[in-house]
């Protein structure tokens, strides 16, 4: 089918809990829905991204004191390219990097280009539902030591996909007692900060680099994102610079317009806005906790040191009788119910809400949810489980970073995955989403990993990096 025609087949059907944060509604200027009308590129009098200093730089002022950041970038690359440019512009191959290993991969890729040693920080789990906890600063604080205070930057993803929040304050005083950048990949916590229904902002917390999706929560189109950075942070003039590097030189003016009008809606809305999103996630908290099979995942849920607080913006459920998997979950809501998921896991589902969602959308939902507990209640119980979810985490500690190298090496090939364990991985492998790397360049293939891409297979999850069930590897067997 013609992919404008599915477009428009789509928006007519389904109810998107998922990104773009607007919805599909309008909620910016009206003449943003006539796009083609106002599409330019660099013309006299409108600014340049590059150098800007006119209309652009004026807009980027009115973001940064809506964040209230000290200095603000437009992204029109997604959160990636503002990953990209924060990572490439303060390591380089003389330092070493501390990343959280539930970082996305742009955080990976960005590291690989860096040519910095990287160091790897696992979070806890969550037992309740199978997620990465917090970041436990403790662990921050061990890394720094172990790498002798070299570490030019960490990096940690907070909040997660799933919504779980670390303690950003705590994790900056040690980064900087260390003489580290400390980099918040908060590309799902571009809402935080608007009310005291959701967590206080990385930019408030001490964070020195903040990258902020706005496409992801806020109502603002897709690739849009900011990138914030303090007047204390050392490498800010080198993370411009990288920004140049990683953006197009042909920026969409009807992207960074409706950062724009986002910015304007917010500060002139903000707590009408909120307030009713705060209301309607509150109700339905409510109304789903009296559900009998259906889990709905809620902060008393999370009792691992490290995680700090949760986002109840990112709904996620799960069969606890485990008679669904994620996948199975998600499909019965699309086919059934016409409620299009944010993201489908092994075990659990995750809805993406946002300040444009309505009240008939979360009805739908409450509705939906309600029918589906009750036909779980009332089949007989059965014998048949779904997999149970393996973590896929990285291992822990030092990693040589030859990544970039393995991912150009000529001796590779593909061998099928079951036979891969203890060999060594060519590529960056991920269930996607969320794009937390399975296997990485030049890292030996765990038995772990092994097992988790095969239950990933097995619910019909997508994966990236490998070509049907064959990983590629380099020809060599790890000594470890
Ligand atoms: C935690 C996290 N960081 C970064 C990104 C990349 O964001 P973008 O797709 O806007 O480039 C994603 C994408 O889903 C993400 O989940």
């Amino acid at each position: 089918m013609h992919l404008t025609k599915a477009l428009k087949e789509h928006a007519d059907d389904k109810y998107p809990f998922h990104m773009p944060g607007h919805k599909r509604r309008l909620f910016a200027d009206e003449i943003l829905s006539d796009a083609y009308s106002i599409d330019i590129t660099e013309i006299e009098g409108f600014d340049d991204l590059h150098e800007a200093d006119g209309l652009i730089r004026k807009a980027q002022e009115r973001a940064a004191k809506l964040y209230g950041a000290d200095e603000t970038h437009f992204l029109v690359n997604g959160s990636t390219g503002g990953i990209l440019a924060a990572i490439c512009g303060t390591v380089s191959k003389t330092d070493s990097i501390i990343v959280a290993a539930n970082c996305h991969r742009s955080v990976y890729n960005a590291a690989m280009l860096s040519g910095a040693g990287l160091y790897i920080v696992a979070p806890r789990q969550e037992k309740s539902f199978c997620l990465c906890a917090g970041i436990d600063p403790e662990r921050i604080e061990n890394a720094l030591s172990e790498t002798s205070d070299e570490a030019g930057a960490v990096v940690i993803t907070s909040p997660t996909y799933e919504g779980i929040v670390s303690d950003i304050r705590s994790i900056a005083d040690i980064c900087h007692r260390h003489g580290a950048v400390l980099i918040v990949d908060s590309a799902h916590g571009a809402h935080f900060g608007f009310s005291g229904a959701f967590p206080e902002s990385p930019v408030a917390l001490g964070a020195d680099v903040v990258i902020s999706g706005v496409h992801k929560t806020m109502p603002a189109m897709t690739q849009t994102a900011l990138i914030h950075i303090s007047r204390d942070c050392p490498s800010a003039g080198r993370i411009r610079a990288m920004l140049k590097v990683f953006t197009t030189s042909s920026p969409s003016y009807v992207l960074m317009a409706s950062i724009d009008s986002m910015t304007d809606l917010i500060k002139e809305q903000k707590d009408e806005l909120f307030e009713a999103y705060a209301k309607r996630l509150k109700s339905f908290y409510d109304k789903t906790s009296a559900l009998n099979n259906l889990k709905v995942l809620k902060k008393e849920d999370l009792t691992e040191k490290g995680t700090w607080d949760h986002d109840i913006g990112k709904i996620v459920i799960k069969d606890d009788s485990m008679r669904l998997s994620g996948k199975e979950l998600s499909d019965i809501l699309y086919d059934k119910y016409g409620i299009c998921a944010e993201m489908a896991g092994v075990s659990y589902v995750i809805l993406m809400t946002s300040v444009a969602d309505t009240d008939e959308g979360f009805a739908k939902l409450e509705d939906a949810l309600a029918a589906i507990d009750e036909d779980l209640q009332s089949r007989p119980g059965s014998d048949r489980k779904t997999p149970v979810p393996e973590e896929a985490i990285l291992p822990e500690g030092r990693y040589d970073n030859k990544m970039m190298a393995a991912m150009f090496e000529a001796d590779a090939g593909t061998v099928p995955l079951e036979k891969a364990c203890g060999m060594i991985a060519r590529d960056l492998v991920t269930v996607y989403p969320p794009g937390i790397p399975v296997t990485l360049p030049g890292s030996v293939i765990t038995d772990r990993a092994v097992r988790s891409l095969q239950n990933a297979q097995q619910c019909g999850l997508k994966i990236t990096g490998m070509t049907g069930k064959e990983i590629a590897v380099l020809w060599e067997r790890s000594s470890t």
